[in-house]
């Protein structure tokens, strides 16, 4: 039998983000914090890994918020509810590692928001106390606002250009509370690889545990392809098997920000011709993908 995945609802959100609800019953059922789908629009597209930015096992739907950066994302931009994509597929990756009675602190960098909300919520329900720091250019494109409150002891809350809360990087506000000497145990960062690195340099500096989810080019999702393998420490791990979840302060993090461009002129023709074969709106609505 045929299986498909029904988009049930989308959001325009700022900065070419759209949070989607999709039916996929199958994946609910297993869905754990910290683990991811691999998405395909069409047989024979790309595959776009995506970590869950939340379920709902009555409904059997996964939320997942999705940048259009790339030719893929752009095309899935323009889905509408009511269409479907040919594939969803995992859950991937293994759960994230939550341990009791610590101080929790999530740093969630633009769209990555949406990454550490199912972890910080698993950790709300073991009873640890959480503190999600949360970051993006200005205030419209703080995405999940609510949804972090409703799980987050405290919310802090960084824009760039100061817009709503602190003028600066998220990293402005976790280095205020480690020199405060504010009670940290454990710092999870998920969002841009620099700000991951960035916050891993800084908790290094203080000594704090520190996870950072790795989102590096993923094909098979199952380590059989090795396309998403990253240095931690002295060994190669591959981060759909083995993470996505790694020690941040082990990562070779200048490595991974050159795995991450490789494909990137490949990426760059393949928008351009997607961009002239498919002018309007309503000709890519149409268009035979
Ligand atoms: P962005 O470039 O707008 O940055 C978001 C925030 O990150 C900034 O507002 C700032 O607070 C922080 N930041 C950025 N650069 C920093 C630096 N040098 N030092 C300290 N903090 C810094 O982000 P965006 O355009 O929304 O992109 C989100 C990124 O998150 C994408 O690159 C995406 O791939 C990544 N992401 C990763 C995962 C994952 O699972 N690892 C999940 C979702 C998104
Ligand atoms: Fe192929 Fe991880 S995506 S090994």
């Amino acid at each position: 039998m045929l299986t498909v995945y029904p988009i049930l609802e989308k959001n325009d959100l700022a900065s070419k983000v759209y949070r989607y609800v999709i039916a996929a019953p199958d994946i609910v059922k297993k869905a754990k914090a910290g683990q991811f789908v691999i998405l395909r629009l069409h047989e024979g597209g790309e595959r776009i890994p995506i970590t869950l930015a939340d379920w709902d096992m009555q409904r059997g739907t996964v939320t997942l918020y999705v940048q259009a950066i790339g030719k893929t994302t752009t095309m899935m931009s323009m889905l509408k509810v009511g269409d479907f994509l040919t594939d969803v597929v995992g859950p991937f990756g293994l759960p994230s590692h939550v341990e009791k009675g610590k101080t929790f602190v999530a740093v969630g960098g633009g769209f990555g928001i949406a990454a550490i909300h199912p972890i910080v919520r698993a950790n709300k329900l073991v009873g640890n106390k959480t503190i999600s720091i949360i970051g993006a250019r200005s205030k419209e494109m703080i995405i999940m606002e609510d949804e972090m409150r409703a799980i987050s002891d405290e919310v802090r809350i960084a824009t760039d250009d100061g817009s709503y809360g602190t003028k600066g990087f998220v990293t402005t506000i976790l280095k205020s509370m480690l020199e405060h000497k504010e009670p940290v145990d454990v710092v999870l960062a998920i969002g841009p690889v620099i700000m991951m690195k960035a916050v891993s340099d800084l908790t290094k500096q203080y000594g704090v545990k520190t996870l950072v989810s790795l989102n590096p080019i993923m094909m098979d999702g199952t380590g059989m392809c090795g396309a998403c393998r990253v240095i931690v420490g002295d060994t190669m791990q591959f981060a759909c098997v083995d993470g996505p979840e790694f020690d941040g302060h082990a990562v070779d993090f200048n490595l991974l920000m050159a795995r991450q461009k490789m494909y990137s002129p490949q990426e760059k023709i393949s928008m351009e011709i997607f961009e002239k074969t498919c002018r309007t709106q309503e000709h890519r609505e149409t268009a035979a993908w």
